[in-house]
């Protein structure tokens, strides 16, 4: 039996996944993400992750106009962690090959070998314009683009020096020491679910994450997932990530998610919806029509209906496991330690 690895989707952004009057509201600050992390290591889970993120959606929430960056918070907190796994994403089109694997040693060396990249290709082209970096027709080749970058950093990871002569990038006897810690290279994870990001992460990925519309396309996806990845004669982990609306009965939890959505930030869906365009925009705006949850499917229920809907993608999914938003991240750490994880462990899933 496989054991279900839990993480963190840690609010890098502010007021989390919900985009909401009626949510929590709160500023991404270091001192909350140590707390939640310090919390999450406590209890259990596994990693924290978070997103690269530069612009926001306004709205009267001023939904995700302030954000930290991942790279750098991710090293502050891998310095304050001890066991759980780090994972920062970064952009190919932001950050230079030689730079980003020199930042990824360096959190690799912080964490002592606890680290990881994710590797966003752009789902939001207005990010990368604001800062004229944004090529024409950069969709049609991101992870072609993706490629040639990781191919590089791999090397730089590994080899003592490295020329290279692609389409995008050119190095002379680049160099690159000390070495990552984790062996043979940090994580590598990938969030795509196209056919050219899944493509993609079944030749360079460690771990996927697969965001889905319901269950059973989560499932659908982690099998093709784990199948493309056996074709290519690796093995790649598959997790999905929910926001999570736990609450003491399902019926608790229907009243909760009912009052989130009736503060619904209309003017700020309005943006997403606008805004995410093109094959990785399709999914987030799929949610964010229905519900009012940013690109992550919500998970509602009391303890017994949210330990059974894990255990089913564990078993049926062929999932390796499972990252969690809250609305209030601390309290819903508290409230899952206590009421889900005991039903995961008789489940035999921990
Ligand atoms: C867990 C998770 C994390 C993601 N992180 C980011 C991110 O940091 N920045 C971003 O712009 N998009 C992010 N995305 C979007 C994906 O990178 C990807 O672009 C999207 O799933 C669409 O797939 P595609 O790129 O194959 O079209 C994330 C998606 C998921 C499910």
């Amino acid at each position: 039996m496989r054991r279900v690895e839990l993480g963190v989707f840690i609010p890098i952004a502010n007021n989390g996944w919900i985009i909401s009057k009626t949510a929590p509201q709160y500023m991404p600050t270091f001192k909350l993400n140590r707390q939640i992390c310090e919390l999450a290591e406590q209890i259990g889970f596994d990693f924290a992750f978070s997103m690269s993120k530069w612009r926001g959606f306004g709205g009267e929430t001023n939904f995700w106009e302030y954000s930290l960056e991942s790279l750098t918070l991710m090293a502050g907190l891998a310095a304050v962690t001890r066991r759980l796994k780090i994972y920062a994403s970064v952009q190919p089109l932001l950050v230079a090959p030689a730079i980003a694997a020199k930042m990824a040693a360096t959190i690799d060396d912080i964490s002592a070998g606890r680290s990881g990249i994710n590797i966003v290709t752009g789902s939001y082209p207005d990010e990368s314009a604001q800062m004229g970096m944004l090529p024409p027709d950069y969709d049609s080749y991101r992870y072609d683009y993706a490629e040639e970058w990781i191919t590089v950093i791999k090397r730089l990871w590994t080899e003592p020096s490295v020329s290279f002569h692609g389409k995008y990038f050119q190095l002379r006897d680049c160099k690159s020491d000390p070495k990552p810690l984790s062996k043979p290279h940090p994580q590598i994870v990938c969030a795509g679910i196209s056919e050219n990001g899944m493509r993609f992460t079944a030749r360079h990925g460690t771990h996927s994450f697969l965001g889905g519309r319901n269950f059973d396309e989560v499932i659908t996806l982690a099998q093709k997932m784990k199948a493309m990845a056996r074709d290519a004669e690796r093995r790649v982990k598959a997790y999905t990530v929910f926001t999570l609306i736990q609450g003491e009965s399902d019926a608790h939890a229907d009243e909760l998610f009912d009052y989130y959505s009736s503060g619904a930030d209309t003017a700020a869906l309005q943006n997403v919806t606008a805004i995410a365009q093109g094959s990785s925009g399709q999914l987030v705006q799929d949610i964010a029509k229905k519900f009012v949850f940013f690109g992550c499917q919500p998970l509602t229920g009391g303890p017994e209906k949210i330990a059974s809907i894990l255990d089913r993608l564990i078993r049926d999914g062929e999932l390796d496991g499972v990252m969690f938003c809250f609305p209030d991240f601390i309290q819903g750490l508290e409230a899952f330690q206590r009421g889900v994880m005991p039903l995961l462990d008789r489940r035999g899933l921990r």
